[in-house]
């Protein structure tokens, strides 16, 4: 027997548009996700993809479901593309937009329309390894650098900055010898991307997160408030 806003929730899945750039293994780790029950309550509704090539969505397209291409070649200026994006996002009417290694800088106004309802997903344990100019294996490259013993991923909400919204989820990942970041990206993926990320879909979708003063907190099950 459904509780009343267990049913309400069930009329209302949270309905997720996923930005994407490139192969899409954190695209299809949702995708799975829901398939697979770990993530309840939630469906894309939307893949955007800035570049045509991205093998996401090819993903999306195995998955039935609808996606897009919105590149910023095919636009005059950066304003022109970045109406022409906020409109694929609008047309979707998202609950939360997923930044799954999404490359390209979000129009502010798309940022202060969504505040607190856009995620992204990042490959080191942030504040490490973060902001501008880490992207990718980049990331990995400087944690190799640096000799770090543990790195990880880290699933945040976005804010104006880049990559300092509040942090909803992390998870460590032990850096071996003899990695190359390469070796080190895939570990990562495999170890704490394609994990977290589904989780903390899972808490949204279940009204388990909130934000106070710039930091999120998780509710315990049973304690959800759900406000997307
Ligand atoms: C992922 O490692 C993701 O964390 C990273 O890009 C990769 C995309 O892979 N994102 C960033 O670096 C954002 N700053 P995918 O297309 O296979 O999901």
């Amino acid at each position: 027997m459904l509780t009343e806003e267990q049913a309400a929730r069930e009329r209302h899945k949270l309905r997720i548009a996923v930005c994407v750039s490139g192969g899409g293994t954190n695209l299809q780790a949702v995708i799975d996700g829901i398939l697979q029950g770990a993530i309840t309550n939630a469906e894309i509704v939307r893949v955007i993809s800035n570049n045509p090539k991205a093998y996401a969505l090819e993903r999306a397209k195995c998955s039935g479901i609808p996606s897009l291409c919105i590149s910023p070649k095919s636009y005059a200026d950066r304003g022109e593309f970045n109406r022409a994006f906020l409109k694929a996002v609008e047309e979707a009417q998202p609950d939360l937009i997923v930044l799954a290694g999404f490359l390209v800088v979000l129009p502010q106004e798309m940022i202060a329309a969504y505040r607190n309802r856009i995620i992204n997903i990042h490959p080191s344990l942030i504040p490490s390894f973060c902001g501008k100019g880490y992207y990718g294996l980049k990331v990995h490259e400087k944690a190799l650098e640096r000799g770090v013993k543990l790195t990880g991923a880290t699933v945040h909400f976005v804010d104006e900055g880049t990559d300092t919204g509040p942090i909803i989820l992390q998870k460590a990942v032990e850096v071996e010898e003899g990695d190359t970041p390469e070796i080190l990206q895939k570990r990562v993926m495999e170890q704490a991307e394609w994990v977290i990320l589904p989780q903390a879909i899972d808490w949204i979708a279940n009204g388990r997160v909130t934000v106070e003063n710039g930091k999120c907190r998780v509710l315990k099950a049973g304690k959800e408030r759900r406000e997307l």
